[in-house]
């Protein structure tokens, strides 16, 4: 059975009987586009204003619509605005307030307009401002790991490939990872963004309108870099979007990886670094327990994001030109990804500074798994043993090593010696980790030097954002 309603429509002239009352609801947007109200405010004002440039509104007129709209503004921030579902959408709920308060001057607001164009700039400039949140967080998150990277610099710790020991790391060089990956999501979300600033207005529904509409200077009142090209291409693609949505993956993805050692580190077998209590939280049966709670969700949630670029490209795929309520779609995803990627970056930024490493402890696990096997074989290859042999003679002592159970830098030089001549009284300085840090002492090296000088360079760079 369908539920019929009788309301006038703001587009109800061509139509003979009211929308299903489900159909209503079904396509209606308002109960989340909402959330662009502040946009949709701040266009239509610059809209208003370029109408009056060119005649199509008077002084007076435009003037009704500014103040009209910004008392509409205030209403619904202070949260005493009724949006109704029968109108379907933020912009229609906005509109016919607007002409409930002002009368015959709002209804000449969406002269030279459409909703597609409308809708297409305030997502634009909705994200826009986002961006910029987003790269605040993230440039705060970079500062805490440089201050930590400087604080750390000469930290030793194990590296790992394949979670197996592999080469001696200092703590500060591995925070200076996470601090670079960073720095190419932040030129990722700089260089969407140029894109992302561009206006649709004045492509209207689709073609373009009537009015000699003054695309620039409404472009310029909004802070626009510039106007949409083709009037087709603005209503319809939502690639601005998209991109924005694969640069959070990849943000997403980064604090996942992060997450994932975090949680690694935490646990009573690494013992790596110890995180303050007020980012965990217990168990309501184990007592004992301190769980890393902040990183395992943000973990977690990388999925939803990278289902929210799934949905929107599917979204998109199979569009004809120009725009189609499919792009009503478009909403859900982005907020919720703009919300996600936003929020686990805050409570990275707010964590990691407190981060305390567990000093002895990494050094302990850097001592263990023949960490400095490498630095071995490299002081065989400088008195002329070819790569291939240094590799085979130190494989023999590492068994050698095992086969004691005791460290590279435990076995008697004598001991050594039999294995290869070439090893002379010199080796011990190269097998400590102090020493196999320090030796990698060039631009991306280990070597705390190295760190130092790295973490110097992005803290500038950082004050210079
Ligand atoms: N609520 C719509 C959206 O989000 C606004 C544009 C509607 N345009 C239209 N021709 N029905 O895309």
């Amino acid at each position: 059975m369908s539920e019929k309603r009788s309301e006038k429509k703001l587009w109800g002239g061509r139509f003979d009987e009211p929308t299903d009352q489900f159909v209503e609801r079904f396509t209606a947007s308002v109960d989340f586009d909402q959330r662009l109200y502040r946009y949709d405010i701040q266009g239509s004002i610059a809209h208003s204003m370029m109408l009056q440039k060119i005649d199509v509104l008077t002084a007076e007129e435009q003037r009704q619509i500014e103040q009209g709209l910004r008392q509409i503004e205030s209403r619904i921030s202070e949260g005493h605005f009724k949006w109704s579902t029968e109108l379907e959408d933020v912009h229609m709920n906005i509109e016919a307030a607007l002409t409930e308060l002002i009368g015959d001057a709002g209804k000449k607001l969406h002269t030279a307009r459409s909703r597609n164009d409308q809708v297409a700039t305030d997502i634009r400039l909705y994200l826009r401002d986002e961006i910029g949140e987003v790269i605040a967080q993230l440039t705060r998150l970079q500062t805490g790991l440089v201050e930590l990277a400087q604080r750390e610099a000469d930290t030793i710790m194990p590296g790992f490939t394949h979670l197996q020991v592999a080469q001696p790391i200092t703590f500060g060089h591995h925070m200076m990872a996470w601090y670079e990956m960073l720095e190419r999501d932040f030129e990722r979300l700089s260089d969407c963004l140029s894109r992302v600033n561009r206006m649709p207005l004045g492509a209207a529904a689709l073609a373009g309108t009537t009015y000699p509409v003054e695309r620039e200077y409404t472009a310029k009142l909004l802070g626009f870099d510039g106007i949409c090209d083709n009037s087709l291409d603005a209503v319809s693609d939502r690639d601005f979007a998209i991109e924005f949505v694969s640069v959070a993956a990849l943000i997403m993805t980064h604090l996942s990886r992060f997450s994932e050692e975090l949680v690694l580190w935490t646990s009573a077998q690494f013992n790596f670094i110890e995180l303050p209590d007020r980012f965990c939280t217990g168990s309501s049966i184990m007592p004992q327990k301190k769980n890393p709670d902040v990183p395992e969700l943000i973990r977690g949630k990388t999925g939803r994001v990278n289902g929210h670029l799934i949905s929107l490209l599917t979204l998109m795929k199979g569009q004809p030109l120009a725009y189609n309520k499919d792009n009503q779609e478009d909403k859900e995803p982005l907020f919720d990804t703009v919300d996600t990627v936003r929020d686990s970056l805050r409570a990275y930024a707010d964590m990691i500074p407190s981060i305390q490493a567990n000093r002895p402890r990494l050094y302990e696990a850097a001592s263990q798994g023949f960490a400095t096997a490498t630095d071995l074989a490299d002081y065989l290859v400088r008195v002329q043993v070819p790569f291939r042999e240094a590799h085979e003679i130190v494989g023999k002592l590492v068994r050698i090593a095992i086969e004691k159970n005791c460290d590279l830098s435990d076995l008697e030089l004598e001991e050594m010696q039999k294995v290869s001549q070439h090893i002379g009284d010199d080796i011990y300085t190269f097998l400590t980790l102090e020493g196999s840090v320090n030796a990698r002492d060039h631009a991306g090296g280990t070597a705390p030097n190295q760190v130092r000088k790295a973490a110097a360079a992005a803290a500038l760079k950082l004050q210079n954002r």
